[in-house]
């Protein structure tokens, strides 16, 4: 079997739109909400869904999708599993990496900065907001851990809706946010020749710079 792929004509030009130093916000959050609300306005699929880069303490990167549950000047906030391998990577190592790709609209986002536990009260207030069937389901995840087929991980679900019938579900100890607090966004937007706008906000001295990049 040949497992080549042909990629090589695989191209695409970017001629949708433009950024300029002239037009973005001098605050890379209030750039993040227009680029973000112009990606929910021309239906991206999951906008909120961001590449999510970690690595262990001994420089050893992973990455996976996960949702933005929250965003306002303190930072980026997403829900997982503390015990699982994004989890104890990020307390190990509390720095990140997000990354948004819009493609029907030819942007890229980059975010990078430390990380930090969101409160008990915050995690608590996001997962009550959850569907009754998610609070079950963090219950029966022992995420990033090997599980004896799809059947242990169905009857463990079971088990924990039998354990909380007719009762409130609690915030599970191992489950919460976590928040990625921004020293650099990058705003990318695709152009012509491959000579792509990318601008760039750096926190220097508690100021945010503004530089453009070479594509
Ligand atoms: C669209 C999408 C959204 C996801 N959202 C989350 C999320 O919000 N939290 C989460 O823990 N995992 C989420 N996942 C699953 C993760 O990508 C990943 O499989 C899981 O968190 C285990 O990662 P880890 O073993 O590196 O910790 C999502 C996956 C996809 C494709």
């Amino acid at each position: 079997m040949d497992n080549t792929l042909e990629l090589h004509s695989l191209r695409r030009d970017y001629t949708l739109n433009s950024l300029d130093e002239a037009i973005v916000s001098s605050n890379p959050f209030e750039q993040f909400q227009r680029w973000f609300s112009e990606a929910q306005a021309s239906g991206v699929l999951e906008p909120n869904a961001m590449t999510l880069a970690t690595a262990t303490s001994s420089g050893i990167p992973s990455a996976r999708v996960v949702l933005l549950k929250g965003m306002d000047e303190h930072g980026f906030m997403f829900a997982t599993n503390y015990e699982s391998r994004k989890g104890e990577e990020l307390l190990a190592n509390p720095y990140a990496a997000l990354l948004f790709f819009w493609g029907d609209m030819q942007r890229q986002i980059r975010i990078e900065g430390t990380v930090e536990k969101v409160s008990k009260e915050e995690s608590d207030n996001y997962f009550k907001s959850r569907p009754r069937e998610s609070r079950i389901g963090a219950w029966a995840s022992k995420q990033s851990k090997k599980v004896e087929g799809r059947e242990q991980l169905e009857e463990e679900y079971s088990a924990m809706t039998m354990k909380f019938e007719n009762q409130e579900i609690p915030l599970p100890e191992f489950w919460g946010g976590f928040r990625v607090v921004p020293v650099m966004f990058e705003f990318w937007q695709g152009r012509a020749n491959r000579l792509h706008d990318r601008i760039c906000y750096r926190l220097i001295d508690d100021i945010w710079e503004i530089e453009r990049l070479y594509p």
